[in-house]
């Protein structure tokens, strides 16, 4: 089962110099609580911006251009090779916005907190095709003076 996971603003923006766009703590209790003892998936750069490895997940990377890892992360530079490895696994996509893109015309599901505000950004989650999928409300919240929605898009079976 692939399953997305992310935040974004009304316009979809995701980051931006390879940072989240706003400081969220129950959307991050909400990530942990939805990844934990898990595998996730991860370009790069998230990888970069995540600064240290999370508690009780199996964390996967995919990058061309770097491969000195810690023991504990399993990378991949061949996306195939990845699919090949997730295949009949369950798995969170963490992100960022390339590797959103490698995977949201396969995921199953989509776990899009949805923040009722707009930033300026550099990357944006990609396009999908929202009648594919029914949506599930699965909470509201706010921090910080920001509201925002946990939603699931889950793909109907054809
Ligand atoms: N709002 C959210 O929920 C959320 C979640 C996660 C991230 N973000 C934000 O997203 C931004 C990062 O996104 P990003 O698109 O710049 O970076 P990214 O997707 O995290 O990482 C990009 C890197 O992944 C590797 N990569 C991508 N496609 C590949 C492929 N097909 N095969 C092998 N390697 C591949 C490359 O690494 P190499 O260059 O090493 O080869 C590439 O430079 C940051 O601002 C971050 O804060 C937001």
């Amino acid at each position: 089962m692939i399953n997305i996971i992310a935040a974004v603003g009304k316009n979809n923006e995701l980051g931006l110099n390879n940072q989240l766009l706003w400081r969220l703590p129950k959307d991050l209790k909400f990530f942990k609580e939805k990844t934990n003892n898990h595998i996730i998936v991860m370009g790069y750069n998230t990888f970069v911006s995540l600064g240290r490895l999370l508690p009780n997940r199996t964390h996967i990377v995919l990058s061309y251009n770097h491969s000195d890892f810690v023991d504990e992360v399993i990378h991949f530079k061949d996306y195939n090779e990845l699919l090949k490895f997730i295949k009949n696994k369950d798995v969170f996509i963490i992100g960022g916005a390339s590797i959103y893109k490698l995977f949201i015309d396969i995921a199953d599901n989509i776990y899009l907190t949805e923040i009722n505000d707009s930033k300026k950004c550099d990357v944006y989650f990609p396009y999908f095709d929202k009648t594919l999928y029914d949506k599930e409300i699965l909470g509201e919240e706010n921090d910080n003076g920001v509201s925002y929605q946990f939603t699931l898009y889950k793909r109907r079976k054809l």
